[in-house]
């Protein structure tokens, strides 16, 4: 290996096919090159004779370090092409003759803003490696954190930004990584948007010269864009769900963040993302540091489907709360669409009976059980029972609700005030606000200053009261506004803008210490539906609620965006009564299939269902409890897009192969299209499995079947009419 200094032994895994014994992170002392493997991917770094650090390599996995070309000084093209420009650096200040995306900006006190970083040395420590990068005059450092997952093909990384000079300087950009694709063209985007109710549509577009950027202004990550993103090589380059190279990556913030994504005249492709640059402002005094959010990434030569399982087992194993050994999703039930601020004690216990009849594990009560909140102008803010709806406080209904063997959850929004709240009345300072200024209200509410100690220390003593006095095991917890008018006038003017960043650490601090103080609890993160979904806020929390918008055709679209970049295990999702969203009306049936695609719950009023409607759902809760394993925890398949298909389905495999299923919807068909031919995926070709069908709706299939066949001549569906839908389990015989 001559120069080569070994770290961090372990078996990869090349593709499924070769098996070598090596490192995740090497290092070339003569080349000055590193390169960190994965079972499913690569990356490498170098630093060239000028002292840049440059990538040199992102795709399938390479084993031989002797292999990556090292990084050369390369020449300027014309006095406008800068070799800056040609250059890919890792982690670029924003310096010299430099124009585009830059990772790191900064001013200085006495108005420099020059900034052109060189390597300075490196440690590797097991699967981490740090690389610190400094000005070549002044003492600003940026230290590269590397963290590589093995077995997971995902790559963290993030920044350290240090101020080792003797004055101020002013960080006006900090990103957490940039990341290259290979050289080429051609290449296609796909992300996610959406609106209030409609959350994690896809999009794909083809990459071409130029900036896109995918960001959040509004203070919490979003309804608009999910900070996720996915570029492939297009259908001619096999960018396909289930075969082409997919590079992909995620970044942990539940602030304003951006992504962006630029394709250079000189066809490089790079993607840059950390904190979002729009009203950043970030003063460090001599000898303090501004950490970046980690930004996660990998590549998958399986296409979509391949990525997406990717991430689904990273976020369950490395970033979710409890990893690989967290218990499934419990089924939940909440009345918010039933009774909306209509709670009370003979109430919500009429319901709990009937919820737990079916098999409700969690019964969870919303909006409404506090303060004055019988609507949504009064109320937040203060957190304590209403005696009008609750005399009892809330101990009968808990009681209540743990004799009938289920646990018990409160939603909150500990972030939020009415003006008409006690809260308010007593501390109107609280809230971000310029002074003199008009403070916008949302949905009549205000948003707490979190950013500030004695707000977070209030939230605390108040969230862990009610997690202390009340046997909950679970707080959904809302936030239901974007930021307005951001002002902090309790600090000097400069200081005031790093209230964008202070306000999300201190959220993760304050659920941090929460759960630290009450290991049993668990947390739902919601923002009027999915506008807090991230790795960031997902270390914290163990399932997320996906959309407000429940109705059953509009959630298979948003389903499908959500596990493009999520797991299937934290996707909460409601059967709920009809006509709904639309004016649509869908067969319960339907409703079931559609909420087990992920976490089920139940949302509905179950006072005003029949008898008829209890069967089903008895049978379907049953049937839901026999898969959940392999929803959740499973790899997912997603074998038809419902856009632009009549008919659309899902298939999990267990992690251990021996069951699979199959979740399949006709949306409306028409032309008396036949029925559709399900073709399986990622079963054992060799092995034979048996095949049972939720309602007998697989046509013309014997009882047994070897997956070569399932996979290859498929299933056919007998789906008719709309709002078909039906459910099949394969169980692999021994
Ligand atoms: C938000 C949530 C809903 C519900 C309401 C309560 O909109 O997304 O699920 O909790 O708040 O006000």
């Amino acid at each position: 290996m001559g120069n080569m200094r070994i770290c961090a032994t372990l078996a990869l895994v090349l593709g499924s096919a070769a098996t070598l014994t090596g490192q995740a992170i090497q290092f070339s002392e003569s080349q000055k090159v590193w390169l960190l493997t994965t079972k499913y991917n690569s990356y490498a770094m170098g630093v060239d004779s000028n002292g840049a650090l440059q990538n040199l390599y992102w795709g399938a996995p390479l084993w031989r370090i002797t292999d990556v070309q090292p990084a050369t000084a390369k020449r300027d093209i014309s006095s406008f092409d800068p070799h800056q420009m040609i250059d890919n650096e890792e982690f670029a200040g924003w310096g010299g003759p430099r124009f585009y995306e830059a990772a790191l900006k900064v001013a200085r006190a006495n108005g420099d803003r020059d900034l052109v970083l060189k390597y300075v040395s490196h440690q590797i420590r097991g699967n981490e490696l740090n690389i610190t990068l400094k000005d070549i005059r002044d003492e600003i450092e940026a230290t590269l954190h590397y963290r590589l997952y093995p077995e997971n093909g995902v790559l963290q990384r993030s920044a350290t930004i240090r101020n080792k000079t003797a004055a101020p300087i002013t960080v006006e950009s900090a990103q957490s990584a940039t990341w290259y694709l290979p050289p080429g063209q051609g290449y296609q985007l796909n992300y996610l948007t959406g609106r209030w109710a409609a959350e994690t549509q896809m999009n794909r577009e083809p990459i071409h010269e130029g900036a896109k950027i995918l960001e959040s202004r509004k203070g919490n990550t979003s309804h608009n864009f999910n900070p996720w993103f996915s570029i492939d090589r297009g259908e001619g380059g096999g960018g396909g769900e289930e075969e082409g190279g997919v590079w992909f990556g995620s970044l942990a913030w539940s602030g304003n963040w951006r992504i962006t994504i630029e394709q250079t005249p000189y066809r490089q492709v790079r993607v840059t993302g950390g904190f979002n640059t729009f009203d950043f402002s970030y003063p460090l005094k001599p000898g303090e540091t501004l950490d970046t959010p980690e930004f996660y990434a990998g590549y998958s030569s399986a296409g979509a489907g391949g990525a997406s399982r990717l991430m689904h087992k990273f976020e369950r194993e490395q970033i979710l709360p409890g990893g690989a050994s967290a218990r499934v999703r419990p089924v939940l039930y909440n009345s918010w669409e039933a009774t909306t601020f209509a709670v009370d004690e003979p109430g919500q216990i009429a319901l709990a009976e009937k919820a737990a009849k079916l098999g409700v594990e969690l019964f969870v009560i919303d909006d409404g059980w506090f303060g004055k909140r019988n609507n949504d102008h009064a109320g937040l803010g203060d957190w304590f029972v209403n005696k009008q709806k609750f005399p009892n406080g809330l101990t009968n209904l808990i009681g209540r609700v743990n004799q009938l063997g289920m646990d018990f959850g409160l939603w909150v929004e500990p972030e939020m005030v009415n003006r008409d709240s006690d809260l308010y009345r007593a501390h109107p300072d609280w809230v971000m606000n310029f002074p003199g200024r008009p403070r916008s209200e949302l949905r009549n509410q205000l948003v707490l200053n979190l950013a500030r100690t004695e707000v977070k220390d209030y939230l605390f003593s108040v969230l862990d009261k009610l997690a202390s006095e009340n046997n909950s095991k679970y707080f959904k917890w809302d936030m239901n506004r974007a930021f307005s008018e951001p002002g902090w006038p309790e600090l000097a003017p400069a200081d005031q803008r790093k209230l964008w960043v202070a306000y999300t650490r201190n959220l993760y601090d304050l659920i941090d210490k929460l759960r630290q103080k009450h290991p049993k609890l668990e947390i739902e993160s919601c923002s009027g539906g999915g506008g807090r979904i991230d790795l960031g806020i997902l270390r914290r929390v163990d399932e997320v609620w996906a959309s407000d918008n429940t109705e059953a055709l509009d959630r298979l679209r948003i389903q499908e965006g959500f596990t493009q970049a999520h797991a299937p295990k934290i996707m909460s999702a409601w059967v709920t009564d009809v006509p709904n969203m639309n004016r649509r009306s869908t067969p319960l049936q339907f409703r079931f299939l559609v909420a087990m695609q992920g976490a089920l719950g139940i949302g509905a009023n179950l006072n005003h269902w029949s008898e008829e409607d209890f069967t089903t759902a008895d049978k379907l809760v049953k049937f839901y409890k026999t898969i959940r394993n392999t929803v959740q925890t499973g790899s997912l398949y997603r074998l038809q897009s419902p856009r632009g298909h009549d008919v659309s389905s899902v298939e999990y495999v267990a992690p251990d192969g021996k069951q699979a299923v199959l979740l399949a919807y006709r949306h409306s068909q028409q032309y008396s299209t036949p029925a559709p031919q399900i073709y399986w995926r990622g079963l054992n070709a060799a092995a034979v499995y048996t095949v049972a069908s939720l309602d007998g709706k697989v046509l013309n299939a014997s009882p047994e079947l070897s997956g070569a066949s399932l996979m290859n001549q498929g299933l056919s569906l007998r789906l008719t009419g709309d709002y078909d839908s039906t459910a099949v389990v394969l169980q692999k015989k021994e």
